[in-house]
């Protein structure tokens, strides 16, 4: 059976207070028993006090990124070790935030995702292409090459262990959707890329979810459940597209 995932990617939004509010707010509504795994992604400073806030609940926190070193001279830098110490359970790598805004690269997305496996968090990896990649037919080979880049240094089975979220650029922050269609496509590619590995890998769609298109997309047979940015910052809406959710 597959699992089903809801992620919440706060990105780099609110205070301390705002952020336990929306947590608290999410806690109370969200079903223990619920076979759907809700996770929050808050901001770095924000995390300990969220996961406070979580502690009695059945959401997980997750990291918005993570250094691929262990420790040291690393100014500004949160290695995975302290992350799973301040109660995180997952961390994005590959946001494609972080590739445009911080330049990271292919190998640097696979050696934090190492960086994270190795302390025992779920990498979500997050692959995509550009409006213009789309443009010229380049969108399988584009998510396919980000993901090949991972598998070459972690190894099939490290990311057939963790989760993929297929979110193209064009869609994430825009209001723009992939249609269900087009998301499938790319995610049945990744399933195929996976193989016999990663029948049960997650596989999640972001960019520009809401609950207005959030029940086609998951009605997808390869889609395994939603990472929304800006929707997850309000706790109303972001709970009615977690129960469009079928786990
Ligand atoms: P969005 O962000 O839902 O605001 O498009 C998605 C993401 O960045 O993961």
């Amino acid at each position: 059976m597959f699992k089903s995932l809801i992620v919440g990617n706060w990105k780099m939004h609110g205070t301390a207070q705002t952020a336990v509010n929306l947590a608290t707010q999410l806690a109370e509504d969200w079903n223990a028993d619920n076979e759907v795994e809700m996770v929050v992604f808050p901001p770095f400073v924000h995390i300990s006090a969220v996961a406070a806030a979580v502690a009695k609940s059945a959401i997980s926190i997750g990291a918005q990124n993570v250094s691929e070193y262990s420790a040291g001279a690393y100014t500004g830098e949160t290695s995975a070790e302290m992350l799973v110490d301040q109660g995180c359970k997952y961390a994005l790598v590959g946001h494609s935030e972080r590739r445009a805004l911080q330049n990271e690269s292919s190998e640097t997305v696979a050696e934090k995702f190492i960086a994270a496996q190795n302390a025992g968090l779920i990498p979500i990896l997050c692959v995509g292409e550009s409006l213009q990649q789309r443009q010229n037919n380049q969108t399988v080979e584009v998510v396919s090459g980000q993901i090949a880049a991972v598998i070459e240094r972690a190894g099939l089975q490290n990311v057939c262990r963790a989760v993929i979220a297929y979110e193209p650029v064009w869609a994430v922050g825009t209001g723009e959707t992939a249609t269900p269609e087009q998301a499938q496509q790319v995610h049945s590619a990744i399933r195929a890329q996976l193989g016999e590995a990663g029948t049960a890998t997650p596989l999640l769609y972001g960019g520009s979810v809401n609950a207005a298109n959030a029940a086609d997309l998951f009605a997808q047979p390869d889609i395994n459940g939603g990472l929304v940015g800006g929707a997850s910052l309000e706790a109303v809406e972001f709970l009615n597209i977690a129960k469009l959710i079928e786990a």
